[in-house]
């Protein structure tokens, strides 16, 4: 029997959006207020979701704390009091979005968790705005 567990997570990082081949008119109409040129925050929040069989013996999904460790050791820790787009490869040539942030923030995650689990990142920019990968 299939079934999801989710742990949330949490960090606070800078950005800018900002394309270097537009105006700065240009930027400010698309990117609005995350286009300032002195960089400013987000509170981060992140929820991880982990989808597959429970283990017979222990009636877990996953352990908890150890899914717990990882998203510490690899996101939190990562990414935290950063700026994503100065300290970052990942950002070098891709604006930090919450889309472009939570598909890398997936790509970190699939490479820790086991295989045989599928993963899902939903990430928040503002208490309103939401991004989801992968999706069908
Ligand atoms: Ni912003």
């Amino acid at each position: 029997m299939r079934i999801a567990v989710i742990r949330k997570g949490h960090f606070n990082a800078a950005h800018q959006l900002y394309v270097p081949s537009w105006t700065r008119e240009k930027n400010e109409r698309i990117f609005g207020k995350c286009a300032n040129p002195n960089f400013h925050g987000h509170n981060y929040e992140l929820e991880v979701t982990v989808i597959g069989e429970i283990d017979p013996v222990t009636g877990m999904l996953i352990n908890l704390k150890t899914l717990k460790d990882i998203i510490t050791e690899h996101i939190e820790e990562y990414f935290d009091h950063k700026n994503l787009n100065l300290e970052f490869e990942e950002f070098k040539d891709s604006p930090p979005t919450t889309e472009n942030l939570c598909i890398v923030i997936y790509n970190r995650l699939r490479t820790v968790l086991d295989e045989k689990y599928d993963v899902k990142v939903r990430l928040s920019e503002t208490p309103r705005n939401f991004a989801e990968y992968p999706v069908n």
